[in-house]
């Protein structure tokens, strides 16, 4: 049985997780953090970067730390970077079990949170369904301790954001004039969310939206992007490619929606639809994929796909923000 909880207001979280002195105690969104901060955090992942077959980077920064990841939604690549990045900062590292927890027997989540908090773990790692949850916590939680988001509902999902950032800084050298093109679930992606925000923070030239149209997203949530629904219109000249796959979860009903053959004739990029796009363009896609559905197959194993680059980035990025919070947190 899970407990009725209300987490209200998602409103002013930039300014809910930045110190006083604008350094970062929590990361629950990249919306209204400043173009200095993004930059810093990808340099300080860039030095957590060390090329495949190389002893992974590590440093002593978290020891004597505790993190805790709860993950109250399924998750690969999220809570196994977030596990790796705390161990290999010297880090405690606690991995709740959701579904043998006590949140079981009914528990709040804050109560859950303050047991914890009472152990003296001082990072929590939060994936929720619910929008909200990450800066209700945060609002509740001691001044000591900081929380990450490691996604919210269809809302957010900041460390997605910024391995998204790394990975497309490293590839294509620059941010300035890039057009880039997300492709598919728009209207439930908090990956998407996260990306246009970052991406917009850091000033490209152009955000191109591309889904059939029961996917497309609420035009305010992305005041800055051209929403369109043609495939090759949104692929052409295109220099980063981002495939999403259909948030089945987080759907009602799929009616209206292409059936999977439809989808991929009409949505999927695939090697031929991708001659449409720059010729050194990438594609990219934050995972789990769905091969054959919103990605061929072949080309996500192609020399343009960055995926597993992005996985790689992924924990460089966690160490730096779980390194980050824990500096400003020394400094109290
Ligand atoms: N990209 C992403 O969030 O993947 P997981 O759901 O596997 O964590």
């Amino acid at each position: 049985m899970r407990a009725i909880e209300i987490f209200p207001n998602t409103d002013n979280q930039a300014n809910l997780q930045l110190h006083a002195d604008g350094s970062l105690r929590h990361l629950l969104t990249l919306e209204g953090l400043d173009r200095s901060l993004l930059v810093d955090l990808l340099d300080d992942a860039e030095r957590f970067v060390t090329p495949p077959g190389r002893a992974a980077a590590r440093s002593h920064s978290l020891v004597g730390r505790t993190v805790a990841n709860l993950f109250f939604e399924p998750s690969t690549r999220t809570r196994a970077s977030f596990d790796l990045a705390a161990k290999r900062l010297g880090a405690d590292v606690l991995n709740l079990d959701v579904n043998t927890s006590s949140r079981k027997k009914g528990e709040s989540i804050l109560d859950t949170i303050y047991t914890l908090q009472a152990m003296q773990v001082d990072i929590l790692v939060v994936r929720d369904a619910s929008a909200g949850v990450p800066a209700y916590i945060a609002r509740h939680v001691n001044d000591y301790v900081s929380i990450l988001n490691a996604g919210e509902a269809d809302t957010s999902h900041p460390t997605q954001g910024l391995l998204d950032l790394l990975t497309i800084r490293q590839r294509k050298g620059r941010f300035k004039d890039l057009i880039v093109a997300i492709v598919g679930d728009i209207r439930h992606s908090r990956v998407a969310r996260s990306a246009a925000q970052g991406l917009q923070t850091l000033g490209i030239g152009e955000l191109r939206l591309i889904s059939p149209p029961p996917l497309a997203p609420d035009p305010d949530a992305f005041p800055h992007a051209s929403i369109i629904d043609n495939l090759d219109a949104g692929l052409r000249g295109a220099d980063v490619v981002m495939a999403l796959r259909i948030q089945r979860e987080r759907i009602g009903s799929l009616d209206g929606i292409p059936g999977i053959d439809e989808y991929f004739a009409n949505y999927g990029i695939s090697t031929d639809r991708m001659k449409g796009a720059a010729p050194d363009a990438i594609i990219m896609h934050p995972g789990p994929m769905n091969r054959g559905i919103e990605i061929e197959s072949a080309l996500a194993d192609s020399p343009a796909s960055a995926i597993t680059q992005q996985v790689a980035n992924g924990v460089a990025v966690r160490m730096a923000v779980l390194e980050r919070v824990c500096k400003a947190m020394e400094l109290r």
